[in-house]
């Protein structure tokens, strides 16, 4: 397949296989699929939670209007956003930087100055809604992952987040929770995977200037 049909042939799966379980290799490409996604100023405001645990995804479901996907699901990873950027995280992006290309920190200066003044300019909501926008696009990069690795996934925001936040305990870690992706294998009697993709034609939804 390549990419087009790789991308048709995804699909927001309503049902998974419930005993398929994916390879160590394959979670791994997952994770890093989340960790090299591009965010704004490469500073990473957000966490992926890896949801192991079958009474967190018992509660996760309840909170998710009873979406089977969140218990059948061979992996689900729940997105959330930094409610908050502080300095002292600046300084450590801006160390791992200098670390990691090996070049002196004085060179950095501008570029930390550049972002504290940024972030330090937004409002607490501004923050949070930057940082929101951030896991959003890792939600994308995943997709896009998934069906490049021929595995089945369902982003889903149809959630309870104040629950999802208390049965995550996220509101002391300063997170909120924002989308999930459930992952894994459709099950043969899914019939959502036999419907026919639903979209606007190129020329209306492709502005050309
Ligand atoms: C941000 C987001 C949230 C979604 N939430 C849910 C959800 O909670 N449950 C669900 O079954 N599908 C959910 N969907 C799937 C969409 O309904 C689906 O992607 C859309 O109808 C297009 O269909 P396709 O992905 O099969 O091409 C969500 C999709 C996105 C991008």
């Amino acid at each position: 397949m390549n990419i087009i049909e790789k991308l048709k042939w995804r699909y927001a799966t309503k049902k998974f296989n419930p005993t398929f379980k994916l390879s160590t290799e394959q979670v791994d490409q997952i994770l890093q699929s989340i960790n090299l996604t591009p965010t704004s100023f490469g500073l990473q405001p957000f966490r992926a939670i890896v949801i192991d645990s079958i009474l967190i995804r018992e509660a996760l479901k309840k909170a998710a209007n009873g979406q089977s996907q969140v218990t059948d699901a061979a992996l689900v990873i729940v997105f959330a956003a930094q409610t908050k950027v502080t300095k002292n995280e600046i300084e450590t992006y801006i160390s791992n930087i200098a670390t990691t290309r090996n070049i002196p920190i004085e060179l950095l200066a501008d570029y930390k100055t550049m972002i504290t003044a940024s972030v330090g300019s937004w409002s607490d909501k501004e923050q949070m809604n930057w940082a929101a926008r951030q896991t959003y696009i890792a939600l994308g990069q995943l997709l896009t992952t998934c069906a490049l690795l021929e595995l089945d996934a369902c982003p889903m925001e149809g959630f309870e987040k104040t629950q999802f936040d208390a049965i995550l305990g996220l509101e002391e870690k300063n997170l909120v929770s924002t989308v999930m992706i459930t992952i894994g294998k459709r099950a043969v009697d899914d019939d959502y995977q036999h419907l026919t993709k639903v979209r606007k034609s190129i020329e209306d939804i492709i502005i050309r200037k």
